[in-house]
């Protein structure tokens, strides 16, 4: 029962459906009452009306009832509505039943009237009355005859209910699911949206009812949207703030690194460097990101794969040089994709940065590109460690680094990734570049071509 009202208090279609239902319910059960009642007193009202036209037609006709005798044709009549006219005190012959033509058992202290007895088990209506020869006649008829009438009457007057209810409680179920439709549509339009995406939902569609929620949401993702631009704006700025009295600091420690030096200075100031370049490395990601996740949408144009590709082994070409990394694009085929040219940068330059830097020196990086049902697949596989199972989700997060991992970063490359891939509608899968010995990553960018 609790279960049930749970239910009802939960769903608004099912309390509707419920509450419709009892109503409809109730409403059929009264007018059956009232149906039944009425047709009641109608048929008592028509069985007493037949009882007196008889009485009088028998008393208007001289008409004076036959003695009675055993009459065989009598099994055909309906013994129901059958009508039993008898004089008052009249034997009966050999005992015989009504149905055979037999009298009533009636007392003749009978009143002149209306009587309704019950004779031998059975009830029946009987109209006592005294023609005008003096003759004190009986007109009855089995109550049951009245009853089946009203029986009948309510029934059909319940009927058109009892069809009602079903009828009723799937249209309303259908009319509920409709009315609601809008909503779920806007519920799972909500769901499928991308976090950075804030821009109000359509509500003009909407029942009247819900309008203010969905007011109500728009507002709250305006404001959302407001305090996430100015975390962003705060971010980027403080990251603009930062960049230059760090420039000028890697300056600095170049300049020093000219003069003469102890061993161990120079040692100090080789980490210092590093450190250095780790906090601007930071700086360049933070305002990457920060400018992929303003809302601002950049202008899309097909974009070649292969020339991002030759653009970013131009800039990280030093960098896998230094660790003896074996790096080069293979086949020739080319995409191209629907998207900004800069974000194709930033996302290959952030996955391929990740494949050298990850990868031990003297390893293995290939960069490939592919076609599959209308989209390409951007693939970068390198012979580093690869990433677990387990943090596959979680190098996404911002700032999140696997434990262990000696390579100086910040943690913001495949966040970067993640949010220009759902602003160009790309999927990323994570795989091991060799299943076998679970190593290597083999990264996959499946991006939608025009
Ligand atoms: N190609 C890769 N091979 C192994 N581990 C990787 C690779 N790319 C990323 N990772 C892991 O994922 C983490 C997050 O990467 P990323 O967001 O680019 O941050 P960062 O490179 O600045 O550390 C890295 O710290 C590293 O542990
Ligand atoms: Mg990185």
């Amino acid at each position: 029962m609790d279960g049930l009202k749970r239910h009802l208090n939960e769903s608004v279609q099912l309390k509707l459906s419920f509450t419709l239902s009892l109503a409809i319910l109730a409403v059929a059960i009264m007018a059956g009452v009232f149906s039944f009642l009425s047709a009641f007193d109608e048929a008592h009202e028509l069985q007493d009306d037949v009882l007196r036209q008889v009485a009088h037609l028998m008393d208007r006709q001289r008409l004076s009832p036959s003695t009675p005798k055993i009459d065989p044709m009598l099994k055909d009549v309906d013994e129901e509505s059958r009508v039993i006219v008898q004089r008052l005190g009249d034997s009966n012959p050999a005992g015989a039943s009504v149905d055979a033509g037999g009298t009533l058992s009636l007392p003749t202290t009978l009143a002149d009237g209306l009587h309704t007895l019950d004779i031998d088990g059975e009830t029946f209506r009987v109209l006592v009355s005294t023609t005008a020869a003096g003759e004190r006649i009986a007109v009855a008829q089995e109550a049951g005859f009245r009853n089946e009438i009203a029986r009948d009457w309510a029934l059909r007057t319940v009927m058109p209910f009892l069809i009602l209810v079903p009828v009723l409680l799937l249209i309303v179920a259908d009319l509920v699911r409709k009315m609601f439709q809008p909503i779920a549509a806007l519920s799972k339009e909500i769901d499928q949206r991308a976090e950075q995406y804030l821009h109000p939902v359509e509500h003009g569609h909407l029942p009247v009812e819900v309008r203010p929620f969905a007011v109500a949401i728009n507002r709250l993702l305006a404001r959302v949207g407001q305090s996430m631009d100015s975390q962003r704006r705060f971010v980027a700025d403080a990251a603009h703030e930062l960049r230059s009295p760090l420039t000028a600091m890697s300056l600095q420690a170049e300049r020093l690194a000219d003069t003469e030096m102890s061993y161990m200075a120079r040692e100090r100031l080789t980490v210092l460097r590093q450190g250095i370049e780790r906090g601007r490395g930071l700086l360049d990601q933070l305002l990457t990101l920060a400018k992929v996740q303003s809302a601002t949408e950049l202008p899309k144009s097909p974009v070649s794969v292969q020339a991002i590709y030759r653009r970013v082994l131009e800039d990280l070409m030093p960098l896998a040089e230094a660790k003896q990394i074996d790096i080069g694009v293979e086949g020739e085929l080319d995409a191209e994709v629907w998207a900004s040219e800069l974000d194709m940068i930033a996302l290959v330059k952030n996955l391929v940065d990740n494949a050298i830097r990850y990868t031990p020196e003297g390893g293995r990086v290939d960069i490939s590109v592919g076609v599959s049902e209308r989209k390409a697949v951007l693939r970068i596989q390198d012979s580093g460690p690869g990433i677990t199972l387990a943090e596959r989700d979680r190098v996404f997060n911002p700032f999140y680094r696997t434990l262990g991992s000696e390579q100086i970063g910040s943690g913001l490359g495949l966040s970067i990734v993640q949010t220009i891939a759902n602003r160009i509608g790309a999927e990323i899968h994570l795989d091991f570049a060799n299943e076998a010995q679970q190593t290597g990553l083999n990264v996959a960018v499946i991006v939608p071509m025009r």
